[in-house]
């Protein structure tokens, strides 16, 4: 999908209800937004602010109830359930909160997944998994099963993973927050790294506030709209000073393996 303006995506007068039983929840309507080419974002709010709900719409987990989502030139949403796949292998990187690793599977077969899945074939698939893996500090992990590596080493696969298929887009959702500061900053690192080397377009959900603070951009969602939308210039914080940030944080709760 390729573009001659400087959105990756643009959303427009998107609405999500919900219905279970008689009652309709409308979690937002008619919200506006463009998130630029190579940009990266935080998007933050109170629990139950939709973020996630907008992070599935994003990835085309979902579909609006009404309104369009662009990358480039394309509205998503009217693409047919194969499409949409095809959309969602190809031009994004998913990492969740909840780690979503096949644990029978090595970390090496996982990162592959998304090669596999498209049809490339294992001999040229595997080199470029590893690569990633190594990318990410663990590439002497390979081998091992997803299920037997700790919450941080998952979460870095999984980041791995969401990057083998050069998208032009991450979608992070929580994605340090169930890890320690120490292994936080560290992902983060590698977030900020993946954007300034690769350009890679990056919407983190995030209710970590040194890691919101170290991004260029804040939208902040509430009742169901854009509540702020705030920018700093975009080079002056070093990925040194959001680790350092991250370390003013307290201690979370470590993820059990
Ligand atoms: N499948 C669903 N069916 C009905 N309601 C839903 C569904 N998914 C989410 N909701 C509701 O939509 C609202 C937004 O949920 P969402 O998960 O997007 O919030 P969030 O901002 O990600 O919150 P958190 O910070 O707790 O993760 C919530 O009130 C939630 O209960
Ligand atoms: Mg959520």
């Amino acid at each position: 999908m390729s573009s001659d303006d400087d959105a990756a995506i643009r959303v427009v007068n998107l609405t999500k209800t919900y219905r279970s039983g008689d009652a309709d929840l409308t979690v937002f309507s008619r919200l506006n937004f463009e998130v630029a080419r190579g940009e990266k974002l935080a998007l933050v709010g109170e629990s139950g602010a939709g973020k996630s709900t907008l992070m599935h719409l994003l990835g085309g987990l979902d579909r609006p109830t009404e309104g369009a989502i662009y990358f480039g030139q394309n509205d998503i949403c009217t693409l047919s359930a194969a499409d949409l796949a095809a959309f969602r292998n190809r031009e994004v990187g998913f990492v969740w909160q909840i780690q979503s690793l096949l644990a029978e599977f090595t970390a090496l077969e996982n990162v592959m997944m998304p090669l596999l899945i498209r049809g490339q074939a294992r001999e040229t698939a595997e080199p470029l998994a590893m690569a990633r893996l190594n990318e990410v500090g663990l590439r002497s992990r390979a081998s091992h099963r997803a299920g037997e590596l700790s919450g941080g080493e998952q979460q870095r696969v999984a980041l791995a993973r969401a990057l083998v298929g050069d998208p032009g887009i991450l979608l992070a959702d929580e994605p340090t927050g169930n890890l320690d500061s120490a292994t936080s900053a560290q992902i983060h690192e590698l977030f900020f790294g993946i954007n300034r080397q690769r350009g890679t377009t990056i919407v983190v959900v995030t209710h970590n506030p040194a890691l919101a603070a170290s991004m260029p951009r804040v939208v902040t969602l509430r009742d169901g709209r854009v509540e702020k939308d705030e920018r700093r210039d975009a080079d002056t914080r070093a990925p040194a000073a959001a680790a350092a940030a991250m370390a003013t944080v307290g201690p979370r709760v470590t993820s059990a393996r």
